[in-house]
């Protein structure tokens, strides 16, 4: 079976962290999104992934490649976006005559997609949606459900919502529905499909009780973060390290995945320091990252891989991109900084600032309470 992955749009909600950086290679707990998805999808035995895609479309294919975590990539590239049921037309020469599963590109979840895929056979259904029961349903699509399981009504963002349970953004759809979605034109899967589906009685909702973030907003991106964050630390350490990438290179240098491993051996308390270090958890902390002797990391941080940490610099509550470097005694507290930014030594970033991806901070900067610093 394939898999498309709507992953276009501008990303709007996530400037400025998403104007040098697409939403697929965010990192969730210091790990780029596309590998999250991409290993939910073999675990339901799907290897075959097509990455729907417009905006830095580049970016992506190289920093993502054709092959990731040992499954196929293939981009289905749109001139101008086309919504998210447009490019499963375009994508329709890569799909087949099998029934395939569509995921937008902002989910962090463990739906069970083989759950999903089953009863989407046994109910000989067109589609079958998984979905969330959120407490302000206004932001989402909202499904009604009859007691077999059927979705009866279909709306998409709307201030009057009745329904709590929503739409989660995963798919498994039939690919007769292919010929219902107008050509290289913008159309919409939530609009014009599934209610038209649901009018006809061949869509079907599967809920989810398990864990569900849409990361495609500043707030509920950190959310996403902070829960995950716990929660692999509150699983076994080797859930933890089946989290990081294996296989890389280390350098000679201090290393940050091992100084996770260090700890999460020791099960450790408050403020351990390791090597001259001192990390508060939970923390995670990416491969090749380094940390220099008198750094102070944590609680509540992330940092991604490759992130350097000089000495007497403190970093806490905060979540730091891949390849981003913190010269000495700076502190950064509650800040979001993006991919490969150079922080001079002295720096001091306060709750709730934002720093694009790619920005160059002088030594000594102040850098207030909520302050958005762009590139
Ligand atoms: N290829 C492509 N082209 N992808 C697109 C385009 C486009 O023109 N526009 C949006 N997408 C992708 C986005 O990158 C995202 O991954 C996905 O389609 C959904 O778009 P969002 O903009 O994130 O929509 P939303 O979060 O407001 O609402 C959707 O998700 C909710 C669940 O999080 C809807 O599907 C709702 O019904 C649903 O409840
Ligand atoms: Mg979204």
């Amino acid at each position: 079976m394939k898999a498309v992955i709507l992953a276009g749009g501008y990303a709007t909600r996530l400037r400025p962290l998403s104007c040098s950086n697409p939403k697929l290679l965010f990192p969730v707990v210091g790990v780029p999104l596309i590998d999250l998805m991409v290993r939910w999808l073999k675990q339901a035995g799907i290897d075959d992934v097509i990455l729907a895609v417009n905006h830095l479309s580049d970016k992506l294919r190289t920093e993502i490649g054709a092959k990731r975590l040992g499954s196929k990539i293939t981009f289905s590239i749109e001139e101008n976006p086309l919504g998210t049921a447009g490019p499963i037309r375009l994508a329709k020469n890569f799909l087949g005559d099998e029934p395939f599963v569509v995921i937008n590109g902002d989910i962090v979840s463990d739906v069970n997609l083989k759950q999903m895929i089953r009863s989407h056979e046994e109910n000989n259904a067109k589609a079958t949606v998984s979905l969330v029961t959120v407490p302000d349903a206004r932001q989402y699509g909202a499904a009604e459900l009859n007691q077999a399981g059927r979705i009866t009504k279909f709306e998409e963002k709307s201030a009057q919502r009745k329904s709590q349970t929503v739409n989660a953004g995963v798919y498994v759809l039939d690919p007769s529905i292919i010929h219902l979605i107008p050509p290289a034109r913008p159309s919409s899967m939530e609009s014009m499909i599934f209610p038209r589906l649901a009018s006809e009685g061949s869509i079907w909702g599967q809920k989810h009780a398990g864990y569900w973030y849409d990361i495609g907003t500043i707030p509920n991106y950190l959310k996403a973060n902070k829960e995950l964050l716990v929660r692999f630390h509150n699983t076994s350490p080797s859930k933890l390290a089946q989290h990081e990438r294996p296989g890389q290179s280390k350098p000679a240098a201090f290393m940050g995945d091992r100084v996770a491993f260090q700890l999460l051996e020791r099960q450790s308390g408050p403020g351990i320091p390791v090597n001259g270090v001192s990390i508060t958890q939970p923390c995670f902390i990416g491969e090749a990252s380094t940390l220099r002797p008198g750094a102070s990391i944590g609680p509540s941080t992330i940092l991604a891989r490759g992130v350097n940490v000089d000495h007497g610099s403190k970093v806490r509550d905060s979540i730091i991109f891949e390849y981003t470097s913190i010269a000495g005694d700076c502190h950064i507290d509650g800040a979001i900084i993006g991919e490969r930014v150079s922080i001079g030594s002295g720096t001091k970033i306060g709750p709730g600032a934002i720093i694009a991806g790619e920005v160059n901070i002088p030594s000594n900067s102040i850098i207030k309470q909520k302050a958005i610093v762009l590139n």
